[in-house]
């Protein structure tokens, strides 16, 4: 097959390759998908200033995030039931990334467990927390990423509650638990036999590796939806953050903040860092696009913590778009699942390369040459 030309090349090999169940949980978000187009409709519409005849011959994309040197300003968002889109699917992502010289986050919902990852990879990888109600289990997963030498915990806060995903009842991934979700699954399966044969016989064993202490006879993907539903605590609040420091020492990046005063409460509790996210409209429906919420938060805080940003990004001119606007890296969310569905490994290197190489065209026809040199005023209209 020829390669994709494209990220978003790979949406489409995705679709045709997983089950629809799979493919209808990563492509989709919540509600009427307002945000999930928005993200994406933002950025479209920014414009880039084009400056010519300055020496662009040398273009440096490296940069330091967390005191850790990377290749790209990118990172390989946290992704739950990635490891469902290939086989062992988190670990040949994980190589991908170290390969390219960017960090790759672990879900704590993810297929492959940190211990899993860890053994596949000599460079440190980021961990994602999600706050289950078994502490417990908590503490044992920050021990456990601290050991293994994770370099970051990125914790997920806009998620005590998930949004509604309408395609995934209508796939069969949510409100189907017993014996007809998982024959309606099972036929999808059937249906797509590249899949079947990789990830469904292949690539076992199908379970949330991190917590399946917690999950004794089952899985977790009987009722991946109504498992989170049931098990994640939405009573925490910012005091949470002194539990997580005790037992994480680490860089800590708090997700999923989109008002300048959760960033500011973000900055005063002592995190490192925010990821500016709107969990690629996957959570409340008709909140802004991260591009529009990301200069006043920049604004706010960008002194104090470091302000990484995602959503809405399928090429490698969106990262540009999102440095513009303030980000010191940019996180790549569905872009790098659909290269996995479609093509292992191989498709994460491959879109990384793409990543790298529409970076450097937007770079070297805005006239910059280093990522510090990346600021508003490579936007046309530089009053946001
Ligand atoms: C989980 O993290 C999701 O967005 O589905």
């Amino acid at each position: 097959m020829a390669k994709a030309a494209a990220v978003l090349d790979y949406r489409a090999r995705a679709q045709r390759r997983l089950p629809p169940f799979l493919f209808e949980y990563l492509d989709g978000g919540s509600y009427a998908e307002v945000t999930l187009r928005r993200n994406v409709a933002v950025l479209e519409q920014l414009a880039l200033r084009q400056r010519v005849l300055t020496d662009v011959s040398s273009i440096d994309l490296t940069t330091r995030v967390f005191g850790m040197d990377q290749a790209l300003p990118v990172m390989l968002a946290p992704i739950g039931l990635a490891g469902m889109n290939a086989r062992r699917g988190e670990v040949q992502a994980v190589r991908a990334a170290n390969a390219a010289g960017v960090p790759f986050c672990l879900s704590t919902v993810s297929v492959c467990p940190l211990a899993e990852v860890s053994a596949a990879t000599k460079a440190p990888f980021w961990f994602q927390l999600y706050m289950i109600r078994d502490r417990g289990l908590v503490r044992a997963l920050l021990d456990e990423a601290q050991d293994l030498g994770c370099s970051a915990l990125v914790f997920t806060v806009d998620m005590p509650v998930p949004g509604a995903r309408y395609r995934d009842y209508r796939s069969g991934l949510a409100g189907a638990p017993g014996l007809r979700g998982a024959a309606r699954r099972f036929g999808q399966a059937l249906a797509h036999p590249d899949w079947a044969v990789d990830v469904g016989l292949r690539g076992r064993p199908h379970h949330l590796g991190n917590v399946a202490p917690a999950l004794g006879d089952k899985t977790g993907l009987e009722d991946f939806l109504g498992w989170m539903r049931t098990n994640f605590d939405s009573s925490v609040t910012w005091r949470e953050l002194d539990f997580i420091r005790s037992h994480w020492k680490g860089p800590l990046i708090i997700k999923g903040i989109l008002d300048p005063a959760d960033a500011r409460a973000a900055a005063q509790t002592g995190a490192d860092g925010i990821v500016v996210s709107n969990h690629g409209g996957r959570q409340l429906d008709g909140v802004p696009a991260t591009a529009d919420a990301l200069p006043p938060i920049v604004d706010a805080v960008g002194d104090a913590l470091t302000v990484l940003a995602d959503g809405g990004v399928r090429s490698g001119l969106d990262v540009v778009k999102l440095l513009a606007l303030g980000a010191k890296g940019v996180l790549l969310g569905r872009a790098w699942a659909y290269a996995l569905a479609a093509d292992g490994e191989a498709g994460v290197a491959h879109m990384l390369q793409l990543i790298e190489a529409e970076m450097r065209v937007a770079m070297a026809l805005c006239g910059r040459t280093r990522i510090a040199d990346i600021d508003r005023s490579m936007l046309v209209s530089d009053e946001i």
